[in-house]
């Protein structure tokens, strides 16, 4: 039978099928597959198996050796901690992310890191000239030990010369931007993106390099977007945060050898990436004292609390639909809340034009900030301010009620260690912040915060 020229991938998971489809058969995804060249299916077999290059034999678990020593510690705690306590021997890690976030700075300030303490390591950029890389570390500062540049897009070379070179690490900025020869479709597609990862990951796993691969998440469409790669490295990292502002986040979306719980604070400044070692102190910069419409929260980002603004503005509307927005937080929750005010305060936001805010650039989702939002809002309708040193947290239902929220005690001790004194929190919790040594006001229903003003 003669092939067929093109075939169809799905974006989001990479499922294969010979017609378009609506909807993806594997992931359910809508609106998914592209077209792209027919690669051949005896390429496609061969990078889909991710086989060490020699022969493997099977080993007995009980006598398999784990060496502890295979991290290497950068000394960048927010990475280290991120990775699951530095960077493990071997491991094929994706940095995804916004294009213009950070990616490409990230890594070479790890590579110079690296390259202090005598690691080798080469960057290979499929965007940026030898010449730019230059330019870039030359900002970030000095170099103590060296790196390998290389600007190349073809993976079959790349190959090659990392056999023959065997750095300890290895950065390939950005995936998209690499090809191989084999493969029919354009760099960026489905199948290019999936078979040069393949490669990647039997470099990874059979020369023990560690692979470090930049991926750019791009709106909907264009390019393949990284959801593919996710299935086939050890390591996904997000790096997060609006270009408007200075605030990065980096998060471990998946991890074989760590936690994804943690996250890793970064603040972009002229000269590159700088840790932010205490993330609360950094968002609570130039917080009003006394002004209505503003409330501090402690939100959980992993294990550690983080202390937020929140700020909540309610005017009079001149529309006949009152203006709702929500920055930092979920609009729909933003909603939810007011009509739970409206309904069980009897407040008259459909009069208002409503606008929250998480002061900072912070992203943050989570139920745990409910109140702080209420707090905010009930704050700017009746134009009174929350006391001096006071932080809200808890969760609020539909009929009002305040529900508890977990590891309050991490939350009740930052405020302590940030010299706040009072905390407003759900009644089912004051037992386990009794000792936290700060004034504690327990509510158990919105209707008990009117007179907390
Ligand atoms: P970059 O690492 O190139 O982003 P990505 O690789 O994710 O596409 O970062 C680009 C942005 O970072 C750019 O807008 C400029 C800014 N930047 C700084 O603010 N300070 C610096 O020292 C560097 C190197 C970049
Ligand atoms: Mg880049």
């Amino acid at each position: 039978m003669a092939k067929a020229k093109s075939v169809f991938f799905c974006k989001e998971c990479g499922a294969e099928s010979p017609k378009w489809l609506g909807q993806c058969p594997a992931c359910k995804a809508w609106d998914s597959m592209v077209e792209e060249p027919n690669a051949g299916k005896k390429s496609i077999n061969k990078a889909a198996s991710a086989s060490p290059v020699k022969r493997a034999m099977p080993e007995k678990l009980s006598t398999v050796k784990v060496q502890n020593d295979l991290r290497i510690v950068t000394g960048v705690e927010e990475f280290d901690r991120v990775l699951g306590g530095g960077i493990v021997d071997s491991s094929l890690v994706l940095v995804g992310g916004d294009p213009g976030i950070g990616k490409s700075t990230l890594l070479l300030q790890i590579c110079r890191i690296l390259a202090g303490l005598d690691v080798d390591v080469l960057y290979i950029s499929g965007e940026e000239s030898v010449g730019q890389i230059k330019m870039r570390a030359d900002r970030l500062g000095d170099f103590k030990g060296d790196i390998e540049l290389l600007s190349e897009n073809n993976l079959d070379n790349i190959e090659e010369l990392v056999i023959e070179k065997r750095p300890k690490v290895v950065v390939i900025d950005s995936i998209q931007t690499m090809f191989r020869e084999d493969i029919a479709a354009a760099p960026g597609s489905v199948s290019q993106v999936r078979e040069t990862t393949g490669s990647l990951l039997r470099l990874a796993k059979g020369y023990g390099i560690t692979i470090f691969i930049v991926g750019h998440v791009t709106k909907e469409g264009v390019v393949a977007g990284p959801r593919v790669l996710e299935h086939m490295v050890d390591t996904v990292l997000y790096f997060e945060g609006d270009n408007s502002t200075d605030y990065r986040v980096l998060r471990a979306v998946k991890n074989r050898f760590g936690s994804t719980n943690e996250v890793g604070v970064f603040e972009m400044r002229s000269d590159g990436l700088k840790e932010v070692r205490n993330p609360s102190e950094y968002m609570l910069q130039g917080t009003p004292v006394g002004e209505p419409g503003s409330v501090i929260t402690a939100t959980m980002e992993g294990t550690r609390p983080i202390m937020l603004e929140i700020q909540a503005l309610c005017c009079q509307t001149s529309l006949n639909i009152p203006r709702r927005t929500a920055v930092g937080i979920d609009y729909n929750r933003v909603n939810l809340l007011m009509a739970v005010l409206e309904k069980k305060l009897g407040l008259k936001l459909s009069f208002c034009d409503a606008y929250v805010n998480v002061a900072g650039g912070m992203k943050v989702n989570e139920p745990a900030l409910d109140l702080a939002i209420i707090m905010a809002l009930l704050s700017s309708y009746s134009n009174k301010a929350l006391g001096e040193k006071t932080i809200v947290f808890g969760e609020v239902g539909l009929t009002g009620e305040i529900r508890g929220v977990s590891q309050a005690e991490q939350r009740a001790a930052e405020a302590a260690q940030l010299g706040y004194e009072h905390i407003i929190l759900p009644k089912v919790n004051l037992k386990s912040v009794s000792r936290s040594g700060l004034k504690l006001t327990g509510v158990s229903h919105i209707s008990e915060l009117m007179r907390l003003f």
